[in-house]
């Protein structure tokens, strides 16, 4: 294989994750060819389907058949008939944290053609990049059910935050900043109500503040940073959030920048230690499962941001900027954006464009 060739696990998983990641592997193949760079897709039949055949999500020993891809592109995992702590937690979550993806990174954008939810908004008005952390916190796991099934039951979800965890992702997130044109840095924290967690989150962000005097950054108890999302995106850059603040926060900027179809995520190991993993933000979407109308743009995003992460940033940006004249152009609109393409018509589109 020749040293141009990028060894990619493929999890397409379930519903219309089959039906978008196709789309996002064709895109990434066509930006980087004109380089002469080639990529091996390796696909691997796990999901919800193959827990309902097998009993497992993936296989025993999947960690280790994927380590040393590189990098993991997955489509979206859940179906009705798999709970879904089950099933996240048999594929998404150990897959983030055994190979320590400690950054979420999600850019919400509204871009050029899009009509977003809030009125007299425009793509300079939402452009925003949000730095998840992606290990700890509320989605350590760590917790227990007492008196399961009587009226005393009582569950307890504790958030894990360590030093060293907050430290890194908060680093991660003015390194970010400094890089960007408004060199801005919001702090989502919640330091009013958990007095352990969120003060010793502000306290690292404080800390590391001096380092980074490009920076502006600002801190945002996450209710007031929400409403500030919707009543003032222009004011806000870079956001850098818990895991579950960061997850709530990432759904309301796909909200606002039209679609959630067209939002796109990074799991990134910064250190290269493990793969990273590409994969957009929504969901498997049962309900719309089959009809060939997904939206593949958040997909095939997500599919840019692997390039990126591959060391092709040039091809990467072809293909946003492919996105963009699609989108700009007008014509070809899936369902979720009010039109009545197919994901094949928009697909076309782009790939024509690439
Ligand atoms: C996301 C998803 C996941 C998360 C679910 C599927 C566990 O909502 O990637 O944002 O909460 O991280
Ligand atoms: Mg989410």
């Amino acid at each position: 294989m020749s040293p141009t060739t990028h060894r990619i696990a493929v999890i397409a998983g379930d519903g219309i994750g089959r039906e978008v990641t196709p789309p996002a592997l064709a895109a990434a193949a066509a930006a980087v060819r004109p380089q002469g760079i080639g990529f091996e897709f390796v696909e691997f039949p796990w999901g919800c389907d193959h827990y309902l055949k097998t009993g497992r999500m993936m296989d025993a020993d999947g960690l280790d058949q994927l380590r040393h891809f590189d990098a993991i592109y997955l489509g979206a995992i859940g179906a009705p008939a798999v709970p879904d702590h089950v099933s996240i937690w048999e594929l998404i979550l150990p897959i983030r944290q055994r190979f320590d993806q400690y950054v979420n990174l999600r850019p919400m954008r509204l871009l050029p053609g899009v009509t977003g939810p809030l009125a007299g908004r425009g793509p300079a008005d939402i452009d925003m990049i949000c730095v998840r952390e992606n290990s700890e916190g509320e989605y350590a796991g760590a917790g227990r059910i007492d008196h399961p099934g009587t009226p005393d039951e009582r569950a307890e979800q504790t958030g894990v935050f360590t030093r060293r965890g907050i430290e890194r992702i908060v680093r991660y997130a003015f390194e970010l900043a400094a890089r960007r044109p408004r060199r801005l840095l919001a702090s989502a924290t919640k330091s009013n109500a958990l007095q352990y967690s969120m003060v010793l989150w502000d306290e690292v962000v404080a800390g590391l503040q001096p380092e980074y005097p490009a920076v502006t950054v600002q801190k945002y108890h996450v209710d007031a940073l929400a409403a500030r999302m919707v009543t003032n995106p222009g004011s806000l850059d870079v956001i850098v959030g818990s895991n579950l603040f960061g997850d709530i926060l990432t759904d309301l900027g796909a909200a606002i920048s039209g679609s959630l179809g067209l939002a796109p995520g990074a799991n990134i190991n910064p250190e290269r230690r493990f793969p990273s993993m590409f994969e957009p933000i929504h969901g498997s979407a049962p309900d719309i499962a089959g009809k060939g109308i997904a939206n593949p743009i958040g997909a095939i995003w997500a599919a840019a941001l692997m390039l990126d992460h591959l060391g092709h940033g040039e091809a990467s940006q072809r293909i946003v900027r492919a996105i963009e004249g699609v989108l700009a152009g007008g014509r070809v609109r899936t369902p979720d954006l009010g039109g009545t393409a197919k994901t094949a018509d928009m697909t076309g589109a782009i790939l024509g464009r690439l």
